[in-house]
Formats: structure tokens, sequence, C-alpha cells
């Protein structure tokens, strides 16, 4: 039976969180075999007791998450690594020790009783440390891991904000720890240490480069068949309802503005997310800013995409770099469209409902 619940969003007060109700609360329900959404640096998320079978049952049930697709276990301490998978392999403390906490997840062989509840049947653990104290507050409160996805219905984008996920988790889940909104914005990098080389299997706000400067050798990207070992890379994430068309950040104002017309034109709402509005505003385009910082599209991609979705556009204009950066790899996974040059922009006729998908 689906359990309702009133579902609760409270703030635990920074200055003093190993002593918060709220902290104490969400740990003693964490310990009961229940669900606690949570902030973390990356993107919110959401919570079960990572060595009961059970608990980590009720995330997919409650998220409605493919059952062959492996949660992260996230930890309250660098030690605790070994707890919940093979830490013998001198790269993970190594990596563990300079990145964490933070967003960084190490794919290693699981240990018991992790490897059951939380592992899908691979034998392999995803493990993170996050960077954010309320998490970490919980986490140790809990004195468990904490098996946790992203704490959105599955096919949606995301949390940043504890908005997002009572949008999705509503009646569904007991808490939501609110954070504010979420620093990185995207999920954490995930990187394989099993297989014969370390890969990674999903980017993230801890780069290659960066990885290969602390390994000392070089860090490629998983392709084919070492991608299975990241089922979530087979469902098509980051989906908004609206279709989106990812637009080159060198193509003219006015060709933009031809396109924002055309595709209104055809007598439907549009958003658009871009550093600068459009030239030409008209009451059918729906203008998101995005920052001019380093990080700033990150920060807002999927607030932005969940806001227009609320709004009922049919289609949605992202203007970017084509940069080697990994919100850019998520703006690729939402669009169905990719329009590179001015040539690109003025030849497509506007049809969203035409445009082909991916
Ligand atoms: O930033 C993050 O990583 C957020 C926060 C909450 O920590 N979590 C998150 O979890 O994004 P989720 O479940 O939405 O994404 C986990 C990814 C999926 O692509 C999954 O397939 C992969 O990690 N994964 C989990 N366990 C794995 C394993 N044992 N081997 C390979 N990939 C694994
Ligand atoms: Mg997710």
């Amino acid at each position: 039976m689906v359990k309702r619940y009133e579902t609760r969003v409270v703030k635990p007060q920074l200055n003093n969180l190993a002593a918060d109700p709220f902290i104490i609360e969400a740990a003693e329900l964490l310990r009961a075999g229940e669900l606690v959404a949570f902030p973390t640096e990356t993107v919110y998320g959401l919570g079960a007791d990572a060595t009961s079978t059970s608990a980590v049952e009720s995330i997919f049930a409650t998220k409605r998450r493919p059952a062959d697709n492996p949660v992260i276990v996230h930890i309250g301490e660098v030690d605790a690594v070994a707890d919940v998978g093979d830490a013998s392999d001198p790269r993970v403390l190594l990596l563990a020790r300079h990145f964490w906490p933070g967003p960084l997840t190490l794919v290693i062989p699981a240990r018991e009783p992790v490897r059951t509840a939380a592992c899908r049947g691979l034998g392999t653990v995803a493990v993170r440390m996050p960077a954010h104290p309320i998490a970490l507050a919980m986490i140790r409160a809990s004195s468990l891991p904490v098996a946790a996805p992203s704490a959105n219905l599955s096919g949606r984008p995301s949390p940043t904000t504890a908005q997002h996920v009572l949008d999705d988790l509503e009646t569904k889940i007991p808490i939501i720890l609110d954070g504010g909104p979420c620093d990185v914005g995207i999920e954490s990098t995930v990187l394989d240490l099993v297989g014969p080389e370390p890969r990674v299997l999903r980017p993230g706000a801890v780069t290659q480069d960066e990885l290969s400067a602390v390994l000392g050798c070089s860090i490629a990207r998983a392709e084919g068949a070492a991608l299975s070992r990241s089922p979530g890379t087979r469902y098509r994430h980051y989906q908004p309802s609206a279709t989106v068309i990812l637009v080159g950040q060198h193509v003219s104002d006015a060709s933009v503005s031809h396109l924002l017309s055309r595709i209104a034109n055809a007598g439907t709402l549009v958003g658009y997310i871009a550093e600068t509005s459009p030239t030409e505003p008209t009451s059918s385009v729906i203008y998101l800013p995005v920052g001019h910082e380093a990080g700033a599209l990150a920060r807002c991609l999927y607030s932005h995409l969940r806001h227009l979705d609320a709004r009922g556009v049919a289609s949605i204009v992202v203007r970017a770099a084509l940069a080697d950066d990994p919100v850019m790899e998520r703006v690729h996974r939402a669009a169905s469209l990719v329009l590179w040059t001015d040539e690109e922009v003025e030849s497509f006729h506007g049809d969203v409902s035409r445009a082909p998908s991916s």
C-alpha cells in the first residue's frame, strides 16, 4: 500500500546543526526506514537507509525509477567509504581525500549489506561524501550510509530547490530539509574505478583535467559498452515536457529574434533561456536570464526548465556556447534540435511540432 503524508518543508538552523531538532527528526525517520529529501551542493537527494532493502525499494516506488538503475550512496566521513565498498585500491582514498566533501562519485566494488540493499545486483557501489552542511549533519546523525538519487520524479529535471522537490513528491514523503538553492545545480561527476582504466560515466563539476592531475594519468569519458556500467545513462534524463532547441552563442541576435517570432507565430508560447534578453521581446516569449559568471547556466538550468514547463510553453530555446562543459551535456540531452549557425537557424521552419526528436 502506498502511504500518504502531509509533507513538511523545514529549515534546519545552520549555526547548530548537530543539535537541530529537524536534523534529529530526519535521522530518526531514516533509521525507521522512511524517506527524507535533503539538499546537497549539486541537487536535492531523496534519501533512505542504504543498508535496508525495503527502504531502498521505497525510493524506487516513490520516484517511479527504473528498477535496474542503482542509486548513489552518501557518506558523512571520508573513512566511511570502507564500510560501503572495497577501498583497498589506493586511488580511492587519494581521490576521496582530495575531492570530498564534494561533487565526485566513485564507483568501486560494493560490500554487504549495502551491496544487497542498494546496488541492483551490479556488485559495485557509487559512493560520495556531499559538501552540504545539512546533508553531512543528517548523515552523521543517522549513523547510516544514505542511498539517494536526485529527489525528482523519474524523467523530470533534478530539483535544485526544496519547492522543486515538493512539486514532484508532495504527499509521497514525510519531510523535506530546505537548504536553499543548490550551489552547483547539476549532478555530481561519476568516475568508474572498477574497470582497467578510470572512466568518467557522467560529467559534473569535478572535471576530467582535475581528476587527471590527481591520478597522474589521462582520464577518458566512458563510451559504448563501458557506459553500460552506468545504467542511468540508458534513460532519457532531464526531459521537460516542452521541445527544447539549443541555439549556438554565435548565432546573431537578429536570427534568434526571427526564430523566436516564427515559433511564437505558430501559435505557441516560447521560453527563452540566454545571457541577454531578446532584441524584439513579445508577449509570447518568456525570457529567463542566465548570469555571466562561471557555472551560471548550471545553477539555473533545471530551475528554468521547470518554471517554463509550469507556464505551459510548447518550446524552449536555450542559447549557449558549445563548450566541453558538463552543463552542455545536460542541455544536449534535453534538446530535440541543435541549430548552430545563422544559416541553420534561418532555414528552420519554426514548426516545433515537426522538430525531429533525438
Ligand atoms: O549529485 C548527485 O550525484 C546527486 C546527489 C543527490 O548526490 N545524485 C544523483 O543520483 O544524481 P541519481 O541516482 O539521479 O544518479 C546516479 C547515477 C545514475 O546515472 C546511476 O546509473 C549511476 O549514478 N550509478 C549509480 N550506481 C552505480 C554503479 N554501481 N555503477 C555505475 N553507475 C552507477
Ligand atoms: Mg537523477
